[in-house]
Formats: C-alpha cells, sequence, structure tokens
C-alpha cells in the first residue's frame, strides 16, 4: 500500500481507477479492506481512494484521542497530497460517516455528493460514551479479541452469520490485527464528538443514506430521520443486510451508489 504524509503521521491508501474522485472510508474498528466488495467494481467508474484511518489498518497511530475532525483533516491532508483537486464524492460507513459530517462542515470545498452508509448524526448518549471510554481502557490491557466477540454479532445480519459468510472471519481478523492503541484513541475520539443533528439543513449537497434493513448499530428509522433533515437526500435500505451492508450485500450498494452518481 503506498502512504502519504499528514499531520503528524501516516495514511496509507490504495488508489485505482480513473475518472471522478470516490473517497471510500471504513468504520470502526476496521480498515479500507471492508471495501473489498466495491474498489474493483467501482474503479471501472472511479477513481477510487481507500484510506486506512489514523490507527487503523496500515495507517500509523496517535495514541490517546484522535477525533472525527482530525480524521477528516487528515482525509483533506491526503487529498491535497494525492493532488486531487477535483471535488470528491464521499462515503463513509459509521464512524466512516461520522468523519463524512465533520469533512463537509470543514472541507464543503472539496465535496461534490455524501454516501453515509450505516451511520447516525447524533452524539453518544452518557451510557454509550462512558462504555466507549470503558472500551478505550480495556482494549489498552486486553488487546482487541473482546472488541471483535462483542461486535461482530451487532455489525452482521444474523443470516450472514448463520450462513457461514467468509466476510465474517474476514473481519473479525481485521479487527484481532487491529493495534489497540488505535482502538482505544478513536474510541474516545466517537465518545466525544459533537451531534450534528442541527446542521444537517446546512448540507446542502447531493446525499444517499444507506442502510442495512438489520441495522442493529444504526437501525432504519435512525438512518430516516437523518434523511428528512437533508436537503437533498436519497434513501436505500437494503434487504437482508445488516450495519455491514456493503460487505453483505455488495452488488445491491454498488448498484445504489451507481445510480446515484449518474
Ligand atoms: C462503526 O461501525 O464504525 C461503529 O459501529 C460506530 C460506532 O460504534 O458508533
Amino acid at each position: 500500500m503506498a502512504t502519504v504524509k499528514v499531520h503528524d503521521g501516516e495514511l496509507a491508501y490504495t488508489d485505482q481507477g480513473s475518472g471522478r474522485p470516490l473517497l471510500l472510508v471504513h468504520g470502526f474498528p476496521l480498515d479500507g479492506t471492508m471495501w473489498s466488495g466495491q474498489t474493483a467494481p467501482l474503479a471501472e467508474r472511479f477513481r477510487v481512494l481507500v484510506p486506512d484511518l489514523r490507527g487503523f489498518g496500515n495507517s500509523s497511530v496517535l495514541p490517546g484521542l484522535v477525533t472525527m475532525q482530525r480524521m477528516a483533516d487528515d482525509l483533506a491532508e491526503m487529498l491535497a497530497a494525492l493532488e486531487v483537486s477535483q471535488p470528491v464524492i464521499f462515503c463513509g460507513l459509521s464512524m466512516g460517516g461520522y468523519v463524512a459530517w465533520q469533512f463537509a462542515l470543514r472541507h464543503r470545498q472539496h465535496l461534490s455528493r455524501l454516501i453515509l452508509c450505516d451511520t447516525r448524526a447524533a452524539a453518544d448518549s452518557d451510557e454509550t460514551a462512558a462504555n466507549r471510554i470503558g472500551l478505550a481502557q480495556r482494549v489498552l490491557k486486553e488487546g482487541p479479541s473482546f472488541v471483535a466477540e462483542a461486535m461482530l454479532p451487532k455489525l452482521f445480519a444474523k443470516t450472514t452469520i448463520e450462513t457461514g459468510s467468509p466476510v465474517v472471519e474476514a473481519t473479525r481478523q481485521v479487527i484481532l490485527r487491529t493495534d489497540p492503541k488505535g482502538i482505544s484513541a478513536a474510541a474516545r475520539g466517537m465518545a466525544q464528538r459533537r451531534n450534528v443533528t442541527e446542521l444537517l439543513p446546512q448540507i446542502d449537497l447531493p446525499t444517499l443514506l444507506i442502510c442495512g434493513e438489520h441495522d442493529a448499530i444504526t437501525p432504519p428509522d435512525e438512518m430516516k430521520s437523518v434523511a428528512e433533515k437533508l436537503p437533498q437526500a436519497t434513501y436505500v435500505q437494503i434487504a437482508g443486510a445488516g450495519h455491514m451492508a456493503p460487505l453483505e450485500k455488495p452488488t445491491e450498494v454498488n448498484q445504489a451508489i451507481l445510480e446515484f452518481c449518474q
């Protein structure tokens, strides 16, 4: 993988295809490989850029706390370093969506469209934030295996797990090889992210919202209520998928992205 220097670190990324730039931003605690079902097919139409966010995959780790703003700024720095001058289609899943909101608020001039997969605009409840701080402390002591065991049943639809889909084991392996310091810092960053709900009417960009029918982390009703507040939103529900809709149902997700970006 290639790397590029950003503030206080390095981001790893892949860059395939040509045409309008499409940035695919992964969720927590994963890496760019979660877009394996998108990268090659969409590179037939777009220049597909897939970063590993700071602390994940092959990117460098900034221990302590990494905010969603920092991650958004990293991506703006990456685009500048790669001389991507055309505004990008920013597609983020879950934590990648939290980063997308910050990118839209801080780097609007670099955006042409937004795609939000299985994410929310609201901040954490006090209870969720406290659980994240607990996870941030525990992962430093115990490593990531408890994170994998706790998260996998929530990331995938029941049928994806019960049918033995290889994407479940692949995702487990990604979590197990992630640096605990990266998981900890991002968990703290998510715990203190702001609620952007009241800012949604300002995000006046064509926006596609994709949600797995059985998403247990950001259910369809949550995403529909985000869509209602955005000036130019299209909502697409992916039948049979959970939170990891792009991995579970790549053909349907790619179709939704291609139709939206025509
Ligand atoms: C993700 O998929 O990025 C996480 O589920 C986000 C979260 O924990 O809020």
